[in-house]
């Protein structure tokens, strides 16, 4: 599947040789430049990446690390894939700028596991930059060295959180880690670790290339430069557009050529519902912030089996580690179940809304502080249409 809507970051004519830039300038030129452009995380939580770069370079260790997030497990995503896929200089090369940038000497690169099928393609790849000299020992002739490991997931969508990433990465069962201290000073094996996004590293490949000023042109104020989008359901164009920050979603809708469109489920199943008559909100972490996925729904969408489907699936992921999340998530799922059997009262969803907004700040990582959120904005939004069908 190819990016449609190319328009800034993914055009081929802006991929120039970044990496030779990179390592001919200072360590700390490279994150100043990632910090001036406003470069925020591309996985989700849109934590600004030149913080998170200067913060590991700041931290004393004998060894850093670089992990690339392409767990890539939220429902209705599937832009990394395509990075990876065709994009492979951008990621791998932006790995090795974030190594020299916070000074590691290892990466590695957590595939998700259905992305098996990708594993010999970025093997030769990588085998490919070494010769090259693009990876391995004194890069491009420069006293910097670093390389790249794969490892591939097992298909558990909380290994995507960064800190169960990297127990997995260690070899221990995927589970969140408390935090602090966050990985930055704390990562894989008690090493500092800068966990990014695929996507991330691509655009940091960009921004490197082109500069901070030019990237920031692009954009809002508070979130710079452009978003990739993996856009399904009810339209007639879905695939992986690439749009600036600051588009509406109506304006996603006509590029897809979407009809009737009763409502959109923008950042997966842990993502926000935003009906109709929000159709004016943009793409942006200051309005409705997205890892990517935007999955659109019709008139003729029944709102209470989409949400059964979002909440079946976090009462299979959940990690189980703590009470809220653990529980949370299966009195949410049986309280979808007694609407179907027309045996739950308004007053009963109300308290399950109240339990879901527990579950957002008493669950130990994102997966339970997030699964509440299509629970509480589907009813906000379609509480009457789900009763008045039954
Ligand atoms: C349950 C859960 C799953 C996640 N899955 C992913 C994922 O597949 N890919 C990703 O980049 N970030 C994922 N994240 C976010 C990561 O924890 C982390 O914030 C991100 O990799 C940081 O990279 P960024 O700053 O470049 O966005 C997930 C978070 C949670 C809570
Ligand atoms: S919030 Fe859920 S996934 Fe996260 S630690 Fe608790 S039980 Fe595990």
């Amino acid at each position: 599947m190819p990016i449609l809507n190319k328009l800034v970051i993914f055009d081929e004519n802006n991929i120039e040789d970044s990496l030779k830039k990179a390592i001919s300038s200072e360590p700390q030129d490279v994150v100043m430049e990632i910090r001036e452009s406003g470069l925020k995380g591309r996985g989700g939580a849109g934590f600004p990446t030149g913080t998170k770069w200067l913060l590991a370079r700041s931290a004393h260790a004998d060894k850093k690390f670089v992990v690339c997030n392409a767990d890539e497990g939220e429902p209705g995503t599937f832009k990394d894939r395509i990075l990876l896929d065709e994009y492979t200089k951008l990621v791998f090369e932006g790995m090795v700028i974030a190594g020299y940038a916070i000074g590691a000497q290892k990466g590695f690169l957590y595939l998700r596991g259905e992305y098996r099928y990708l594993f010999d393609k970025l093997t030769k790849y990588l085998e490919q930059m070494r010769k090259e000299n693009r990876l391995g020992n004194n890069i491009l002739g420069s006293n910097y060295s670093f390389d790249i490991e794969i490892r591939l997931g097992s298909g558990a969508y909380v290994c995507g959180e960064e800190s169960a990433l990297i127990e997995s990465l260690e070899g221990h069962r995927g589970e969140a880690r408390n935090r602090p201290p966050y990985p930055v000073n704390t990562g894989y094996l008690g090493y500092p670790t800068i966990v990014n996004n695929v996507e991330t590293f691509a655009v940091a490949h960009i921004i490197v290339a082109k500069g901070a000023e030019w990237y920031s042109k692009y954009g809002t104020s508070k979130s710079t430069g452009t978003k990739l989008l993996s856009i399904s359901g009810d339209c007639k164009k879905p695939g992986v557009y690439e749009v600036p920050f600051g588009t509406t979603i109506s304006d996603i809708l006509k590029l897809v050529e979407a009809e009737n469109t009763k409502a959109v489920q923008v950042g997966g199943a842990s993502g926000f519902c935003i009906p109709k008559a929000e159709f004016d909100r943009t793409v942006a972490f200051e309005d409705v912030s997205t890892g990517g996925s935007v999955i659109i729904f019709n008139e003729t969408r029944d709102m209470l089996q989409v949400l059964e489907n979002f909440m079946e699936f976090f009462v299979e992921e959940s990690c189980g580690q703590c009470t809220p999340c653990r529980i949370g998530n299966v009195k949410l799922l049986e309280g979808l179940m007694k609407i179907r059997n027309n045996d739950c009262s308004l007053s009963y969803i109300h308290e399950l809304v109240d339990l879901g907004r527990s579950m957002q700040i008493a669950s130990k990582c994102g997966l339970g502080q997030s699964s509440p959120n299509p629970f509480i904005s589907i009813m906000e939004h379609f509480e009457n249409e789900i009763f008045s069908q039954r």
